[in-house]
């Protein structure tokens, strides 16, 4: 169905110059954008959507590296982009992420692997209200 997902182009992949390369992945999936900005994200935006990790021993290292720099935030929406979103990034772990995924052609390491998608419907609606004001997000139409 149609749905929306946020994704987050992670300090490393903005230093490295992939904030091209990611988004042409998803626009020639036919996905629409609906809003984008880059922002370094404050201590308690990262504790908010990093809010299941609290407490697991990389946390402190994860929000660290999250407010290091700025991130490009975004949201996508299109036919089950959750889902299909999360099968564009590949594994979390660059090491098992496939060739062709974003995370398999750019991942670094468990830390660094360039790309935040949110993991479910539920979640996609918690970090889109985290992350944007509702005058954020542009409705306009596309073809595929
Ligand atoms: P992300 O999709 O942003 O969701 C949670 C993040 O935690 C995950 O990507 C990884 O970047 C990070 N992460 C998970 N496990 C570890 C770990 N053991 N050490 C450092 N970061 C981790």
């Amino acid at each position: 169905s149609q749905e929306q997902t946020f994704l987050a182009i992670k300090p490393d992949a903005v230093q490295r110059g992939l904030i091209g390369p990611i988004i042409t992945r998803f626009e020639r999936r036919g996905y629409k954008l609906r809003a984008i900005k880059l922002i370094v994200p404050d201590r308690s935006l990262l504790e908010k959507h990093y809010d299941e990790h609290k407490g697991k021993p990389f946390f402190e290292k994860l929000v660290g590296f999250m407010g290091s720099g700025p991130v490009c935030a975004m949201v996508w929406e299109g036919k089950d982009v959750v889902k299909t979103g999360r099968a564009m990034l590949g594994a979390t772990n660059p090491l098992n992420s496939a060739p062709g995924t974003i995370r398999g052609d750019y991942g670094i390491d468990l830390g660094r692997n360039v790309c935040h998608g949110s993991d479910s419907v539920d979640s996609a609606k918690y970090e889109i209200n985290l992350w944007f004001q509702p005058t954020e997000i542009q409705q306009y139409d596309r073809a595929i």
